[in-house]
Formats: C-alpha cells, structure tokens, sequence
C-alpha cells in the first residue's frame, strides 16, 4: 500500500517535471520580440558587458544609442561595430551615442531628453553601467556608500523614469536591468554593491508589476562573476574572482535571448551561487552561519 503511494507521488513529480518541460519548450518556439530596427538604449557601453551588448543588438539591427562617460571610448566602440558591418546580411545601423555620467541627476534628466530625440521614440532600455565595490564595513566611509547607490541605484533608476512616459505612451517598450547574483543574496565585504543590486531588484520588481498593463516589459539580469574590467574600475581594490568569470559575450547573448523571449528574471550563475539563493530564502540559518564563517576567513579580504 506505502509502496503504492509512493509510487503515484513519484508519477505526480515526474508526470509534473514533464510538463514544465513541455511548456518551457513552447516557449521557446513562440516567434520572439523584434530586435531588428528597434531602437535600443546601452548604458555602460564603452566597456565589458555593455560593449559585448552593443555588438550583439547591433548584430541583429538594432539602433543603438551607446552612453557612457567617455566620448571617445564610445567612438571607438561605434568604429569597430560599423567596420563589422561589412561582412553582416543583417541591416545594420551606425550606433549614436551620448555622454552623461550617471552618477549626476542633473545630466541625466537632459541626457534622457536627448536620447528621446535622437530616433523619436525608445523601444529597450538597458541598463547596464555600473560600479563594484569591497571593503570592511567598519572602514567604509559614507561617500562611499553613496557613490556606488549613485551609479548602480539612482542614476538607472532615474533614466528608466526619465525615459518610461514615452513607452508608456507607445504602450510598449522593454527595460532591461544589469543586477548581480548579489542583488539576490548578501555576500560580506560587499555590502555598497550588493545593497545597491538589491535595490536594483526591488524597484525593477516593483515597476514590473506597474507597468505591464502598459504592454511593457521589465527584465532582472542577475550573473555571477562576468571577466570584465569592473572590479579593475572599482571604487577601491580589484576582486580576482572576476577573472575567472564567464565570457561577457555569452552573457550579452543570454541578455538578447531574454529581450526575445520578454524574461522577467533571469539567472546566470553556476550551481553554488543559484544554490545559495534558494538557501537564503528556504534555511536562511545555514545561509547565514555559512556567510559569518566566510566573513571570518576573508576578514582581511586582501583580494577584494
Ligand atoms: N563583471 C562582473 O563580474 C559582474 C557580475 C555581475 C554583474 N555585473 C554588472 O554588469 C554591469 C556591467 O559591468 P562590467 O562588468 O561590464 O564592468 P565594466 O567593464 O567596468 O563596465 C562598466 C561600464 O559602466 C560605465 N559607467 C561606470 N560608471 C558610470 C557612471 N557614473 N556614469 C555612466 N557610466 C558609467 C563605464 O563607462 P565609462 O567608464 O566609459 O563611463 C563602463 O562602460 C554592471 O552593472 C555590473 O554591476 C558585473
């Protein structure tokens, strides 16, 4: 009789995977959102991540509009793409960009207005640039904890503003967010950055909800280590692990996937990190005696 019931629980949870499996599947047939002449906004694209993005969403004709703080780093981004045109049967266009640092309110509420003008209307916002930081709470000055709030919360989330009444006008639009696996869970001796990317995931979280009636979508990108420049541009000492990152062109292709598909969370982390995310939320005392161990091994985290 156990016997019995254990195996129909077992059909259940099969015959259940199978289906998800299915529906995934479907999913993934469904004919995707237009890239193609769609007007596509980068921050951070002079560098890394958004560079790799530049190159796929110009790839699939996209026009761009790439922002940075510098503008000829962003020339020379708009040079290579424009040279690899040659070869593409896509129609491709020349990327324009714009140069505001996001960190200044002000600039950013008339780079918006300028990047409104630029194709008449924005179809996907990306909001990509960002800043990393480590270091001791203890030694941590308050600056500190503002700047990094300033790039990674507040100037995003005041261009997504500046920028959300012409989508909600054109009752469509996706907007797109670069968060961190540490925007789902706290690791120590990243308190500004993760507590910025947690920010990031709430407000986005939220602005899904508010506008999705207004046929637009929001989608959380969430990776672990990407190799890239960031922790070499961060506010204080490099971090080694992002060497041994994942390629940002595979995560730029997994960005473009998820505007096809309109994801609303998407994950990209090797097994350990997704693991702790659903620790944190499932024992968050194991999560937590795990972190204050970790915490103690690295008090003096010298690669930080
Ligand atoms: N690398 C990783 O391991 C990793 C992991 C998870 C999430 N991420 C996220 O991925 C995103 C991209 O980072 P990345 O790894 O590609 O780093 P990156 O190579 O250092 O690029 C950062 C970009 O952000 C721009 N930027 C920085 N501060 C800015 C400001 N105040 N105003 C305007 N633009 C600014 C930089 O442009 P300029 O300097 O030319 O202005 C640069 O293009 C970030 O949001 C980061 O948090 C990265």
């Amino acid at each position: 009789m156990e016997r019995g019931m254990g195996g129909s629980t077992l059909s259940v949870v099969l015959g259940g995977l199978g289906v998800l499996l299915l529906y995934r599947m479907l999913l993934r047939l469904r004919p995707g959102a237009r890239v193609q002449d769609a007007v596509v906004v980068i921050t951070g694209a002079s560098s890394g991540l958004g560079k790799e993005c530049a190159r796929v969403f110009h790839a699939a004709g996209a026009r761009l509009v790439l922002c940075g703080r510098s503008a000829a780093r962003l020339q020379e981004v708009v040079q290579e793409l424009t040279a690899s045109s040659a070869q593409s049967k896509t129609k491709t266009y020349t990327p324009r960009t714009m140069t505001f640092d996001l960190a200044e309110a002000e600039m950013v509420a008339r780079a918006a207005e300028e990047i409104r003008q630029c194709y008449g209307h924005v179809d996907i916002l990306i909001n990509n640039a960002g800043i990393s930081y480590r270091g001791n709470i203890l030694d941590t000055d308050m600056a500190v904890q503002r700047a990094v709030m300033d790039t990674n919360y507040f100037g995003p989330i005041a261009l997504t503003q500046a920028l959300l009444p012409t989508m909600v006008r054109q009752r469509s639009g996706h907007i797109v967010v670069i968060s961190s696996i540490q925007g789902k869970i706290a690791i120590p001796y990243r308190s500004a950055y993760a507590a910025s990317k947690h920010a990031t995931q709430a407000y986005f979280d939220c602005l899904r909800a508010e506008v999705e009636s207004y046929g637009i979508a929001v989608t959380v990108v969430s990776p672990g280590y990407v190799r890239t420049n960031l922790s070499l541009n961060a506010v204080t000492v490099l971090d080694k692990s992002t060497a041994m990152g994942r390629d940002p062109k595979d995560v730029a292709k997994a960005v473009l996937e998820a505007v096809r598909r309109r994801s609303k969370d998407v994950v990209l982390a090797g097994p350990l990190p997704a693991l702790a995310v659903y620790i944190r939320n499932l024992w968050p005392a194991l999560y937590f005696k795990v972190m204050s161990l970790r915490a103690r091994k690295e008090q003096r985290p010298q690669d930080a």
